[in-house]
């Protein structure tokens, strides 16, 4: 990806300035992990800087002294040897979940900030996503119905309020789209949310609602949900996950990674019911907690605003959810559900027992 925009040359200098002040912002060493064009442009970018390089590493095993760039390579098993400040970067085009393995031998090995390249690019995705502003259109939640929500005014929960206390606590909401729901839970006067949005247009559009209810105690962060440990700085209360796990090829990695990190969860989405459309495609994969047969589902790509950003989705049938958040040490409740053509959407609070 970041090898087809060097091509354009307008492009890739902008993308050098966004990538240099990301990288400057991280005020640390980069070792990147990587030797694949992907890495050869973060290191064009980076030379003749005063960025400090800690090396180069590469997952896949070699005989040898390679060297990239000029720099010797080394074999990933050598990142036990940075420093905690230093920050790993896994210079890769592919989306977060499919580095998962990648991501959790690094983690293994070092106890660095581990972030994904197209972190770095953030900036440049947004300037390039929002060049048409022709698709600056707002979906049914919020502006589609012709209405400017005021507080109190009208309800844009999606579409019950859980019943939690958001009151002082900080928030992360995962996927929040166009803040329909960030709208609800700002009402609540919560200490402090964080919206994690992968899509810029999206990220866009919150940045809209955000200056138009002058929200202070707000952070919106562009990323990938998967990541959030490594993205997100504030300790936090509530996880409010709606509408988001079910978009996610990885909604076990995703969910141990809310329960890691929090107490209380806000789950809400569809699960793999009698309800389902028919003739979906199974697919069986093995957890330390048991063996679960998903649902599996193509997303639709990044045209639709609302899906997931990788190619397909794998859906957890209720009871298996159940059992998986038991496994981990948390209790599941349900407070409401509805069925919609795709099939059964549940809402629940889970808690740390
Ligand atoms: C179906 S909408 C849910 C919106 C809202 N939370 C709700 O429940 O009504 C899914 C949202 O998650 C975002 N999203 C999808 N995959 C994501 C990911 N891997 N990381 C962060 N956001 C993601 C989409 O861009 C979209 O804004």
């Amino acid at each position: 990806m970041i090898g087809d925009l060097k091509k354009s040359q307008i492009d890739w200098r902008q993308i050098k300035r966004c990538v240099l002040a990301e990288c400057k912002k991280l005020d640390a060493r980069i070792a990147v992990v990587g030797t694949k064009e992907s890495a050869s442009c973060l290191l064009d970018i980076i030379a003749d800087t005063d960025i400090p390089l800690a090396g180069i590493y590469e997952r896949v095993e070699f005989n040898g002294k390679p060297q990239f760039h000029g720099h010797p390579v080394h074999p990933l098993n050598e990142l036990s040897q940075l420093k905690p400040e230093d920050v790993v970067v896994i210079a890769s085009s592919a989306e977060a979940t499919q580095l998962y393995d990648t991501f959790m031998r690094i983690r293994s090995l070092c106890p660095c900030r581990v972030i994904h390249l197209k972190t770095l690019l953030r900036t440049f995705s947004l300037i390039d996503e929002l060049k048409d502003p022709l698709k600056f259109e707002f979906d049914h939640f919020l502006f589609g119905n012709g209405l400017l929500p005021l507080s109190g005014e009208s309800s844009y929960w999606h579409p019950v309020p859980p019943d939690v206390d958001f009151r002082d606590k900080t928030v992360l909401e995962l996927g929040p789209f166009e803040g329909h729901d960030t709208v609800m839970i700002l009402d609540q006067k919560p200490k402090k949310v964080i919206g994690l949005e992968a899509r810029p247009l999206n990220y866009a559009k919150i940045s809209v609602m955000r200056s138009l209810y002058n929200w202070q105690n707000y952070e919106l962060l562009l990323g990938d949900m998967h990541l959030f440990p490594q993205l997100v700085k504030d300790k936090i209360d509530i996880i409010f996950c709606a509408g988001v796990f079910y978009h996610s090829d990885k909604p076990w990695w995703l969910l141990e990674n809310c329960m890691e990190q929090c107490d209380t969860i806000v789950l809400c989405g569809h699960v793999a019911s009698e309800h389902s459309p028919s003739g979906q495609q199974k697919r069986q994969v093995t957890l330390a907690s048991g063996t679960y047969d998903f649902e599996v589902y193509p997303e639709c790509g990044w045209e639709d605003g609302l899906s997931g950003v990788t190619s397909e989705s794998l859906w957890f049938k209720e009871e298996d959810l159940i059992h998986f958040l038991d496994y981990h040490g948390f209790r599941f409740k349900k407070y409401s559900e509805h069925v919609n053509p795709l099939g059964l959407w549940m809402m629940s609070v889970v808690t740390r027992k």
